[in-house]
Protein backbone atom coordinates (compact mmCIF):
# COMPACT_ATOMS: atom_id res chain seq x y z
CA UNK A 1 0.00 0.00 0.00
CA UNK A 2 1.37 3.20 -0.74
CA UNK A 3 2.31 5.51 2.17
CA UNK A 4 0.58 8.93 3.12
CA UNK A 5 1.80 11.76 5.15
CA UNK A 6 -0.05 11.88 8.26
CA UNK A 7 -1.64 15.09 6.76
CA UNK A 8 -2.54 13.54 3.59
CA UNK A 9 -3.83 10.18 5.55
CA UNK A 10 -6.55 12.48 7.45
CA UNK A 11 -7.40 13.84 4.10
CA UNK A 12 -7.84 10.40 2.80
CA UNK A 13 -9.74 9.05 5.84
CA UNK A 14 -12.54 12.21 5.65
CA UNK A 15 -13.02 11.71 2.41
CA UNK A 16 -14.16 7.82 3.64
CA UNK A 17 -15.45 5.79 0.40
CA UNK A 18 -17.97 6.51 -2.18
CA UNK A 19 -18.94 6.80 -5.42
CA UNK A 20 -16.44 8.80 -7.86
CA UNK A 21 -13.71 11.12 -6.36
CA UNK A 22 -11.15 14.12 -8.15
CA UNK A 23 -7.77 14.81 -5.98
CA UNK A 24 -7.31 18.66 -7.53
CA UNK A 25 -4.36 19.67 -7.61
CA UNK A 26 -2.51 15.71 -6.96
CA UNK A 27 0.80 17.18 -7.71
CA UNK A 28 2.59 13.67 -6.69
CA UNK A 29 -0.41 11.51 -7.11
CA UNK A 30 -0.28 9.71 -4.04
CA UNK A 31 -3.21 10.52 -2.93
CA UNK A 32 -5.46 8.84 -6.16
CA UNK A 33 -3.33 6.16 -5.73
CA UNK A 34 -4.31 5.19 -2.16
CA UNK A 35 -7.79 5.21 -3.31
CA UNK A 36 -7.13 2.91 -6.21
CA UNK A 37 -4.97 0.19 -3.71
CA UNK A 38 -7.86 0.98 -1.25
CA UNK A 39 -10.73 0.29 -3.58
CA UNK A 40 -12.28 2.66 -2.02
CA UNK A 41 -14.16 4.44 -4.64
CA UNK A 42 -15.87 3.46 -7.94
CA UNK A 43 -14.20 6.07 -10.35
CA UNK A 44 -11.00 8.22 -9.24
CA UNK A 45 -9.69 11.15 -10.93
CA UNK A 46 -6.36 13.41 -10.14
CA UNK A 47 -6.05 16.50 -12.07
CA UNK A 48 -3.21 19.69 -11.65
CA UNK A 49 -2.89 22.67 -13.38
CA UNK A 50 0.63 22.40 -13.97
CA UNK A 51 1.94 19.84 -16.70
CA UNK A 52 4.88 19.03 -15.05
CA UNK A 53 3.07 17.69 -11.34
CA UNK A 54 0.42 15.94 -13.18
CA UNK A 55 3.14 13.71 -15.03
CA UNK A 56 4.49 13.23 -11.35
CA UNK A 57 1.37 11.58 -10.52
CA UNK A 58 1.20 9.83 -14.03
CA UNK A 59 4.38 8.24 -12.89
CA UNK A 60 3.58 7.72 -9.31
CA UNK A 61 0.52 5.62 -10.86
CA UNK A 62 2.86 3.96 -13.32
CA UNK A 63 5.18 3.00 -10.63
CA UNK A 64 2.27 1.49 -8.57
CA UNK A 65 0.13 -0.72 -11.15
CA UNK A 66 -2.43 1.77 -10.92
CA UNK A 67 -2.28 3.83 -14.82
CA UNK A 68 -5.14 2.83 -16.40
CA UNK A 69 -7.45 2.89 -13.04
CA UNK A 70 -7.05 6.60 -12.74
CA UNK A 71 -8.22 9.82 -15.51
CA UNK A 72 -5.78 12.08 -15.41
CA UNK A 73 -6.79 15.64 -16.50
CA UNK A 74 -4.59 18.92 -17.28
CA UNK A 75 -7.00 21.99 -15.68
CA UNK A 76 -6.87 24.88 -13.48
CA UNK A 77 -9.63 23.37 -10.93
CA UNK A 78 -12.11 21.91 -12.66
CA UNK A 79 -13.10 23.43 -15.65
CA UNK A 80 -11.58 20.93 -17.88
CA UNK A 81 -12.50 18.52 -16.19
CA UNK A 82 -15.58 16.90 -17.72
CA UNK A 83 -18.94 15.16 -16.00
CA UNK A 84 -19.13 16.02 -12.08
CA UNK A 85 -17.83 14.06 -8.68
CA UNK A 86 -19.58 13.13 -5.67
CA UNK A 87 -16.25 13.80 -3.75
CA UNK A 88 -13.93 16.24 -4.38
CA UNK A 89 -10.56 16.47 -2.56
CA UNK A 90 -8.44 19.95 -2.58
CA UNK A 91 -5.32 19.20 -0.61
CA UNK A 92 -1.98 21.58 0.18
CA UNK A 93 -3.66 24.60 -1.24
CA UNK A 94 -4.09 28.18 -0.49
CA UNK A 95 -7.54 28.82 0.99
CA UNK A 96 -8.04 31.95 -1.81
CA UNK A 97 -7.45 29.49 -4.90
CA UNK A 98 -9.80 26.41 -3.11
CA UNK A 99 -12.16 29.20 -3.48
CA UNK A 100 -11.17 30.51 -6.92
CA UNK A 101 -11.42 26.84 -7.85
CA UNK A 102 -14.74 26.02 -6.07
CA UNK A 103 -16.79 29.53 -7.30
CA UNK A 104 -15.81 28.73 -11.20
CA UNK A 105 -17.49 24.86 -10.42
CA UNK A 106 -21.14 24.78 -11.45
CA UNK A 107 -21.57 21.53 -9.94
CA UNK A 108 -20.06 22.10 -6.54
CA UNK A 109 -23.19 22.08 -4.59
CA UNK A 110 -24.29 18.68 -5.09
CA UNK A 111 -20.33 17.39 -3.53
CA UNK A 112 -18.94 16.64 -0.72
CA UNK A 113 -15.38 18.36 -0.21
CA UNK A 114 -12.59 17.31 2.02
CA UNK A 115 -10.80 20.23 2.02
CA UNK A 116 -7.00 20.82 3.89
CA UNK A 117 -6.20 24.57 3.23
CA UNK A 118 -2.38 25.85 3.79
CA UNK A 119 -3.32 29.35 4.08
CA UNK A 120 -6.49 31.74 4.00
CA UNK A 121 -8.54 29.80 6.10
CA UNK A 122 -11.00 32.77 7.50
CA UNK A 123 -11.77 33.54 3.30
CA UNK A 124 -12.72 29.63 2.79
CA UNK A 125 -15.09 29.44 5.89
CA UNK A 126 -17.04 32.36 4.53
CA UNK A 127 -17.16 31.33 1.35
CA UNK A 128 -18.88 27.68 2.37
CA UNK A 129 -20.80 29.78 4.85
CA UNK A 130 -22.01 31.43 2.16
CA UNK A 131 -22.61 28.83 -0.71
CA UNK A 132 -24.63 26.49 1.99
CA UNK A 133 -22.08 24.41 3.13
CA UNK A 134 -21.56 22.69 6.74
CA UNK A 135 -18.77 21.39 8.03
CA UNK A 136 -19.51 17.51 8.94
CA UNK A 137 -16.28 17.12 10.36
CA UNK A 138 -12.65 18.36 10.83
CA UNK A 139 -9.35 17.01 11.82
CA UNK A 140 -6.04 18.58 13.23
CA UNK A 141 -3.08 16.79 12.37
CA UNK A 142 0.90 17.02 13.41
CA UNK A 143 3.13 16.40 10.75
CA UNK A 144 6.55 16.91 10.77
CA UNK A 145 6.22 19.76 13.53
CA UNK A 146 3.56 21.18 11.96
CA UNK A 147 -0.25 21.57 12.49
CA UNK A 148 -2.47 20.79 9.70
CA UNK A 149 -6.36 21.29 9.35
CA UNK A 150 -8.69 19.01 6.89
CA UNK A 151 -12.36 18.85 7.20
CA UNK A 152 -15.02 17.63 5.06
CA UNK A 153 -18.12 19.73 4.38
CA UNK A 154 -21.27 19.09 2.40
CA UNK A 155 -24.56 21.69 1.84
CA UNK A 156 -27.22 21.45 4.02
CA UNK A 157 -28.92 22.76 7.06
CA UNK A 158 -27.25 24.44 10.29
CA UNK A 159 -24.33 26.24 9.20
CA UNK A 160 -20.98 25.79 8.84
CA UNK A 161 -18.88 25.45 12.00
CA UNK A 162 -15.53 24.81 12.03
CA UNK A 163 -14.92 25.20 16.03
CA UNK A 164 -17.68 22.68 16.62
CA UNK A 165 -16.53 19.88 14.44
CA UNK A 166 -12.90 20.16 16.53
CA UNK A 167 -14.79 19.95 19.55
CA UNK A 168 -12.75 17.75 21.78
CA UNK A 169 -9.77 17.88 18.91
CA UNK A 170 -6.62 17.17 21.38
CA UNK A 171 -4.30 19.41 19.32
CA UNK A 172 -7.01 22.58 18.85
CA UNK A 173 -6.59 24.36 22.24
CA UNK A 174 -2.11 24.74 20.87
CA UNK A 175 -3.25 25.85 17.30
CA UNK A 176 -5.44 28.59 18.70
CA UNK A 177 -2.82 30.21 20.90
CA UNK A 178 -0.49 29.51 18.10
CA UNK A 179 -2.75 31.63 16.02
CA UNK A 180 -3.62 34.40 18.43
CA UNK A 181 0.23 34.64 18.64
CA UNK A 182 0.80 34.47 14.75
CA UNK A 183 -1.73 37.50 14.46
CA UNK A 184 -0.83 39.29 17.38
CA UNK A 185 2.91 39.45 15.69
CA UNK A 186 1.56 40.82 12.74
CA UNK A 187 -0.28 43.58 14.14
CA UNK A 188 2.68 44.69 16.19
CA UNK A 189 4.24 44.46 12.63
CA UNK A 190 1.76 47.33 11.60
CA UNK A 191 1.96 49.32 14.50
CA UNK A 192 5.47 49.27 14.32
CA UNK A 193 5.25 51.10 10.65
CA UNK A 194 3.00 53.21 12.07
CA UNK A 195 -0.12 51.57 10.31
CA UNK A 196 -2.60 50.78 12.97
CA UNK A 197 -4.88 52.20 11.11
CA UNK A 198 -6.58 50.83 7.83
CA UNK A 199 -8.37 47.99 5.83
CA UNK A 200 -4.95 45.13 6.79
CA UNK A 201 -4.82 46.64 10.17
CA UNK A 202 -8.94 46.34 11.00
CA UNK A 203 -9.03 42.31 9.04
CA UNK A 204 -6.08 41.18 11.48
CA UNK A 205 -7.81 42.52 14.52
CA UNK A 206 -11.36 40.95 13.66
CA UNK A 207 -9.25 37.88 13.08
CA UNK A 208 -8.00 38.15 16.33
CA UNK A 209 -10.94 38.80 17.97
CA UNK A 210 -12.42 35.80 16.42
CA UNK A 211 -9.53 33.85 17.82
CA UNK A 212 -9.76 35.09 21.12
CA UNK A 213 -13.47 33.83 21.50
CA UNK A 214 -12.84 30.51 20.17
CA UNK A 215 -10.30 30.19 22.89
CA UNK A 216 -12.56 31.47 25.36
CA UNK A 217 -15.61 28.88 24.17
CA UNK A 218 -13.15 26.52 23.93
CA UNK A 219 -11.88 26.35 27.60
CA UNK A 220 -15.56 26.29 28.26
CA UNK A 221 -15.58 22.83 26.61
CA UNK A 222 -12.48 21.89 28.78
CA UNK A 223 -14.41 22.40 32.25
C1 LIG B 1 1.58 22.11 -2.74
S1 LIG B 1 0.93 21.10 -3.98
C2 LIG B 1 -0.16 20.04 -3.06
C3 LIG B 1 -0.15 18.64 -3.60
C4 LIG B 1 -1.07 17.67 -2.88
N1 LIG B 1 -2.46 18.00 -3.11
C5 LIG B 1 -0.79 17.65 -1.41
O1 LIG B 1 -1.60 18.12 -0.63
O2 LIG B 1 0.30 17.16 -1.02
C6 LIG B 1 -0.21 22.13 -4.83
C7 LIG B 1 -0.54 21.61 -6.22
O3 LIG B 1 -1.71 22.28 -6.67
C8 LIG B 1 -1.55 22.63 -8.02
N2 LIG B 1 -2.47 23.75 -8.28
C9 LIG B 1 -2.33 25.04 -7.90
N3 LIG B 1 -3.37 25.77 -8.35
C10 LIG B 1 -4.21 24.91 -9.00
C11 LIG B 1 -5.43 25.05 -9.70
N4 LIG B 1 -6.03 26.24 -9.81
N5 LIG B 1 -5.99 23.96 -10.25
C12 LIG B 1 -5.38 22.75 -10.16
N6 LIG B 1 -4.20 22.56 -9.55
C13 LIG B 1 -3.62 23.62 -8.96
C14 LIG B 1 -0.08 22.93 -8.17
O4 LIG B 1 0.36 22.81 -9.50
C15 LIG B 1 0.54 21.88 -7.24
O5 LIG B 1 0.85 20.70 -7.93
Amino acid sequence: MIRLSPRLAAVAALAGSGGSVIDVGTDHGTVPVWFVENGCFRRVAASDVNAGPLERAKSTAGERGALGKIDFYLSDGLKAVPGSFETVVIAGMGGETMVDILSACPWIDRARLILQPQSKLAELTSWLAGAGFVCQEAALVEDAGKAYLAFRAQTGEGGFDLLRALTGDPLLPRCLERERARLQRALEGLQRGARETGAAYEKLARQQKLVENAIREVSTWQR
